[in-house]
């Protein structure tokens, strides 16, 4: 199943916060109740949001006429387009369908959601096949070790993934020795999603704790380290989840290819440099406990940056669906 479909003013989605302990799929058939899914991460991954967005256009599109109820059509798209601030993705589907909703109505949003919907489909394929072919390139390898955080994988996109595509293509082609997810706390969408696709795909791999991928890098525990993205400047600066940095730390000093994989609608032209992107910080209560169970004394305070940004020169080079730029040796976007 496809992680998020829309039909007859509804749309269909896996409820990400359930996973994998239960398998619960909700059916969203107005604004309100999609950005409260897309802020509580029941749709979560750059790509993914970006088509809920899109989706979320139509819903707002049916509820209020884009040109009579203006002020309510434009209060619904921004909403939408502020639930979450750092993965580009969201704004850029959200300002494609606006436009196209203001000029031929719901039908015409709807045309150009499932447009992009596809287009994220074939992104994924393309940069499977690209990043696995750069992998095998830059690794010498037939039996590669890919360490990864955080979930890149259908969940995260429409199906297949980013950076977790490049490992499935790998795996079908005989060439992946084992994954290394991190679990990625606090919401453990690496111990929780990643490791749930790769189970369902046969994959080999083992979960490890955040604090280790570091420690295993240096012990040439990985082959590569393979990262999605939710927002890439203009200069190459990559926001991902929380950690990443860490890894591409890690991975300079150990001399490991750290690989970003995002689809075009990724790369934010508009924003030069990572210090210009904005990072939610998603509060105290996901720090101070592991879903619902408290793990630190009531009251206690949290910093909780959902992302990080890793500096183009840490990054061997950034995948997309429609070239491969190694922007740590200088290429540019
Ligand atoms: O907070 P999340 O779970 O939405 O964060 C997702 C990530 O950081 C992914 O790595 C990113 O969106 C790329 S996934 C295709």
């Amino acid at each position: 199943m496809p992680t998020l479909s829309y039909a007859d003013g509804v749309i269909t989605m896996i409820d990400q916060t359930q996973l994998p302990q239960e398998e619960v799929w909700l059916n969203i058939d107005n604004v309100d109740d999609l950005v409260a899914a897309i802020k509580r991460l029941s749709v979560r991954g750059a790509p993914a949001i970006g088509v809920a967005g899109a989706y979320g256009i139509v819903l707002a599109a049916l509820a209020h006429s884009p040109n009579d109820d203006t002020a309510k059509f434009d209060a619904a798209v921004s909403a939408i387009r502020e639930a979450r601030p750092t993965a580009v993705n969201l704004a850029y589907s959200v300002d494609r369908v606006v436009p196209v909703a203001r000029e031929g109505g719901a039908d015409a949003a709807l045309a150009e959601a499932e447009l992009i919907r596809d287009e994220e489909l074939a992104a994924s394929f393309a940069m499977g096949e690209l990043g696995a072919d750069l992998v095998t390139e830059l690794t010498e390898s037939s039996s590669v070790r890919a360490m990864t955080i955080c979930n890149t994988g259908g969940l995260a996109t429409v199906e297949r993934g980013t950076a977790l595509a490049v490992i499935q293509t790998l795996h079908e082609r005989g060439t992946l020795n084992e994954a290394i997810p991190l679990e990625t706390r606090p919401l453990l969408q690496g111990g929780r999603l990643t490791t749930w696709e790769l189970q369902q795909m046969g994959a080999p791999f083992r979960l490890i704790v955040d604090s280790a991928g570091p420690f295993l890098l240096s012990r040439g525990a990985a082959d590569v380290v393979l990262i999605g993205a939710d927002r890439i400047a203009a200069n190459g600066d990559t926001a991902n989840k929380i950690g990443s940095f860490s890894l591409a730390l890690a991975a300079q000093h150990a001399g490991v290819p750290f690989l970003v994989v995002a689809p075009e609608s990724t790369i934010d032209m508009n924003t030069p440099s990572g210090d210009d992107i904005e990072i939610e910080d998603r509060g105290p209560t996901e720090v101070a406990g592991l879903r619902g169970v408290p793990s630190a004394p009531d009251g206690t305070d949290a910093i909780n940056p959902a992302f990080d940004v890793t500096p183009a020169s840490m990054i061997t080079a950034i995948v997309t669906d429609k070239r491969i730029v190694r922007v740590g040796a200088g290429e540019t976007l």
